[in-house]
């Protein structure tokens, strides 16, 4: 399955989720994620998104591999919902997007 990582957060760009054919993205405060389950594996979101924040499972980054576990927790998190269109980015997306240290930020 696909992973969506820290470079996510305080940007969601939203791209990715145009592009899936199984609309299997889920939306929270300031980060989407992917259902594992439903997750098809297809790779097409990968270059759809501006921040670089969606690997295939094996290909996580070094000090990323909890956000595994983390987007199939938030995928069932109360108030995390499909969504399925491409919306405005958060309004300070390119200020954020490649800053470190953004996992502490994440909004649940
Ligand atoms: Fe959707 Fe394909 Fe990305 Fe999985 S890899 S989230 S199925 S676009
Ligand atoms: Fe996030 Fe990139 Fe999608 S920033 S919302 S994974 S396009």
């Amino acid at each position: 399955t696909y992973v969506v990582t820290e470079n996510c957060i305080r940007c969601k760009y939203t791209d990715c989720v145009d592009v899936c054919p199984v609309d299997c993205f889920r939306e929270g405060p300031n980060m989407l994620v992917i259902a594992p389950d439903e997750c098809i594996d297809c790779g097409l979101c990968v270059p759809e998104c501006p921040a670089d924040a969606i690997f295939a499972g094996d290909e996580v980054p070094p000090g990323q591999h909890d956000f595994i576990a983390l987007n199939a927790e938030l995928t069932h998190a109360p108030g995390w919902r499909p969504i399925v269109r491409t919306v405005l980015p958060l309004p300070d997306a390119d200020i954020w997007n490649g800053k470190a240290g953004k996992r502490a930020l994440l909004e649940r």
